[in-house]
């Protein structure tokens, strides 16, 4: 029997969560710009001010039993009976009476009633805030007086949440806060480097509060059992060292069916290095700039209207494309889903999740560059800031660090450079933001190499050397080195690691060796026919040719050492032995190259594009979506890195990639196949998995990076929701292959590859300042493209809808024929 945890309300643009103990956390994101949270529907989670690492609020401690504990927690006391539950369900896991978590937009609101009392939390990040409003509302739904206590709760973090998680000779005699009226402000460290705190405040005078964890749980307890919450009153506790931790306590009786609200602020403020004490000369928190802003915050009308902001954002941001399709997954998943989950991986790249701990991982370059392709029509703005610093962090040699840190915007050092594909994504990232904007300007920014001053080179040489970086390493079949890894961080193929725990990344005792990649030789063609077209349109048609000619050699390479009988082969190894073709015993063929060559075009006109997605749909395909690869390994491979590590099934070993099938919706739409893309589209779609929530277990509103492959026990078990590139891709490819509605340089096209069984579907898309409200009609035929357009009521022949004047609304019949 299947079991679901809750429903779509499409109206609203909620996820409405009807039982608390979902099969795993399933969390929202609060804050788009600056201030950010996690938060799951039993309100575990944590804050961070930009960077999950380096400036981290409150604590959260991963891995944990139960699951996803520590958060921003209330509870409440009937202080006639002694009697204390949580609204959230967790930490204390009361049952309660009713319960209801909506995961919206940037704010999440969870109900539950226990004992005739009502409560309502809704959780938010205003715009242009560094602080989150929790807005408490609660109602005695009885006929009797109700005396009740509420207590407040989040642990602090000391900033650094490796060095919070670590570092414990220091830290716990470091911890330092102050209480002023009914604030809580944390400032461990700030006597000293740090400029900046935290402040925890609450709308109503207090009754008491607790910043010393040890006085609010008391000593042996967890949250689930507070001493303060027995008892009914706080300690007044004011932290040294240990633990600094933020509770206010408020009293309050509720008559008869009253109602109350409640605001709480948990918040960051900055002072400038020479005012940070007030007065000067003493140690404490200068706070003349945030009393004013706590002051605003905390009156419920003004959080009304920061909730209301942030509903006209979304309103605004979510109309530049707007679906109405036969199928309700596509139209929840475009409409609203896949886009918010565009903006959550534009914003965090793979940092904090509940699979990614904020620490490891900052900024991916071929993430974030990925990231654009979903995200570039929300905010172009943004994403044009976002290249710049992306670029800023590729070396002159043309190559990329792997990540880098959001709040220093540095390369970072440890993981390096050397994955030889990363420097091509900047180039389609790039090139995705000028089909969208023709913004051209971009690319004559200064921008820096290693964010060394001085090294100031426009943006279009950074292109220029990625494309050359390729070029510049080639291996034995004229194919590109692979380097440490390509697009799958686990084919290491000069790695041999036989060192426990020996990163599989990094390690390469066997560096100088020339394994190949066919997969970055098909993105390398993508690549350097975007930048040909670039650079045609900026009259420099020399280079253009110049790069078509490579990349069609490119092409060439692959027709003659890529393709392998039936499918594109994946790489050659260390010692030159092919990796996914049928001399293989295992991992016979990757679904990497078939979906990155047939993109790029290769094979589509000889009819081995074709060929390579039938292999896929035989051999790849299963009714949870397309595996990576097959036969999964079943043995540890030293040759082949951390892909044979992982037990078949799972992962990069044989797992199905949410990321990769896109690449396959886009590589049959392609060749023109609507069924196919479509039918590869709906497996993996999250909102069409919801009815086997039990079997798929993460959130149904979000991608998760896998599903377990049919190698695995648990086939179906998605795991790493949220933060992975199969966001932007999946919307690309149902929104601009599937749907057809394609930016490009020259204006926008409507090329439909849609299902036999459609009709036809509306959509509105704003491009370039107009707005375009499309209605793709069949006539006659099923499975027939788009002959021509009416626009306007003007026929026009083709695909390509002439582009209107910023500020116009244009009407489009795109008409399908046999
Ligand atoms: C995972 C990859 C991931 C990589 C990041 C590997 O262990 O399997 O999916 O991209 O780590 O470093
Ligand atoms: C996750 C990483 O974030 C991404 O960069 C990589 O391409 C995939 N794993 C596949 O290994």
């Amino acid at each position: 029997m299947t079991l679901r945890y809750g429903r779509f309300d499409d109206e609203r643009r909620e996820y409405v969560i009807s039982r608390p103990d979902t099969p795993l956390p399933w969390i929202n994101y609060l804050g788009m710009e600056e201030y950010f949270g996690i938060i799951s529907n039993t309100a575990g989670g944590y804050s961070f001010f930009r960077d999950a690492r380096l400036r981290r609020l409150t604590r959260y401690r991963y891995n944990n039993a139960p699951l996803d504990l520590g958060g921003r927690y209330i509870y409440l006391r009937d202080d006639a009976t002694g009697q204390s539950w949580s609204p959230s369900w967790q930490p204390t896991q009361t049952p309660l009476d009713s319960y209801e978590c909506r995961h919206g937009l940037s704010y999440t609101s969870i109900a539950a009633s226990h004992g005739g009392i009502r409560s309502e939390t809704l959780y938010c990040v205003p715009l242009g805030q560094t602080l989150e409003i929790w807005r408490l509302r609660l109602a005695n739904l009885t006929a009797e007086r109700r005396p009740l206590s509420i207590f407040s709760s989040v642990e602090f973090c000391l900033w650094d949440a490796q060095d919070d998680a670590t570092n414990f000779q220091r830290n716990f005699s470091t911890g330092e806060v102050e209480v002023e009226g009914s604030v809580i402000y944390h400032k461990t460290e700030y006597r000293e480097r740090r400029n900046h705190f935290a402040y925890f405040a609450c709308s109503e005078a207090l009754a008491g509060f607790d910043t010393a964890r040890e006085a609010f749980l008391g000593p042996y307890r967890g949250f689930d059992r507070p001493i303060a919450v027995e008892r009914g009153s706080a300690g007044n506790s004011m932290a040294h060292g240990w633990a600094p931790h933020g509770s206010h306590h408020v009293r309050l009786e509720l008559g008869p069916r009253e109602e109350r609200e409640i605001v709480f602020l948990l918040g960051y403020g900055e002072n400038p290095v020479a005012e940070k004490f007030d007065p000067p000369g003493s140690q404490q928190i200068n706070k003349r700039t945030v009393r004013p802003v706590i002051d605003h915050w905390l009156q419920s009308g003004n959080v009304e209207a920061g909730i209301r902001g942030l509903r006209e954002r979304w309103d605004e941001l979510l109309s530049n494309v707007n679906v109405s399709t036969p199928d309700e997954h596509t139209n929840r998943m475009v409409n609203v889903w896949n886009a918010y989950q565009c903006m959550v991986t534009f914003n965090l790249s793979r940092s904090a999740s509940s699979y990614e701990s904020g620490i490891g991982r900052g900024m991916g370059f071929r993430d974030s560059a990925q990231d654009l392709l979903g995200f570039v029509q929300m905010i172009p703005e943004r994403a044009r800031q976002r290249i710049l610093d992306i670029a800023a962090t590729q070396l002159p040699t043309g190559g990329a660090y792997h990540q880098y840190q959001p709040l220093t915007k540095h390369g970072n050092d440890d993981i390096g450079s050397g994955f030889n594909d990363d420097p091509l994504w900047l180039v389609l990232g790039v090139a995705a933001y000028l089909r969208e904007t023709g913004d051209h300007s971009v690319l004559d920014e200064p921008v820096q190499y290693d964010n060394l001053e001085g090294s100031e080179a426009p943006l279009l040489d950074h292109l220029r050397r990625c494309v050359a970086y390729t070029l510049d390493r080639l291996g034995p079949h004229g194919l590109p080195l692979i380097g440490r890894a390509d697009w799958n961080d686990c084919l290491n193929l000069n790695c041999f690691s036989d060192t426990p725990g020996e990163p599989f990344q990094t390690t390469e005792n066997k560096s100088g060796g020339v394994a190949e990649s066919i997969f970055i030789a098909g993105q390398f063609v993508m690549a350097a026919r975007e930048l040909a077209a670039v650079v045609s349109l900026r009259g420099e048609v020399e280079e253009g040719s110049r790069l078509l000619a490579g990349a069609a050699a490119m092409a060439g390479t692959i027709a003659e050492h890529g393709w392998d009988g039936a499918w594109f082969r994946r790489a050659y190894d260390f010692f030159g032995s092919p990796v996914g073709s049928k001399e293989c015993d295992e991992g016979q063929i990757f679904v990497e190259s078939q979906g990155i060559c047939v993109m790029a075009g290769v094979g589509i006109e000889d009819g081995r594009a074709r060929q390579a997605l039938d292999s896929v749909r035989d051999r790849l395909l299963t009714e949870h979506g397309v595996m990576l690869q097959q036969p999964a390994y079943a043995r540890y491979r030293i040759e082949l890195g951390e892909i044979s590590s992982y037990p078949p099934g799972y992962k990069e070993n044989a797992g199905i990639f949410c990321h990769t099938n896109p690449w396959i919706m886009i590589a049959e739409a392609m060749t023109g196949d609507g069924d196919g893309a479509f039918d590869v589209y709906r497996r993996t779609n999250p909102s069409a998995r919801e009815a086997i929530s039990d079997v798929h277990r993460c959130e149904p509103y979000v991608y998760a990076q896998m599903i377990a492959g049919r190698d695995a026990p648990s086939h179906g078990e998605a795991k790493n929701s949220w933060l992975t590139g199969a966001a932007a891709w999946n919307y690309v490819a149902i929104t601009q292959w599937i749907l057809g509605i394609r930016p490009e340089h020259g204006g926008l096209r409507v090329d439909p590859v849609i299902p036999a069984n459609w009709p036809g579907f509306r959509a509105t898309r704003r491009f370039r300042g107009a707005t375009y409200r499309i209605a793709v009609i069949k006539q006659g035929g099923t499975t027939g493209r788009v002959t021509h357009l009416i626009v306007g009521g003007a026929r026009v022949e083709g695909t390509l809808m002439p582009l209107a004047p910023a500020g116009a609304t244009v009407d489009v019949e795109a008409v399908v024929g046999e």
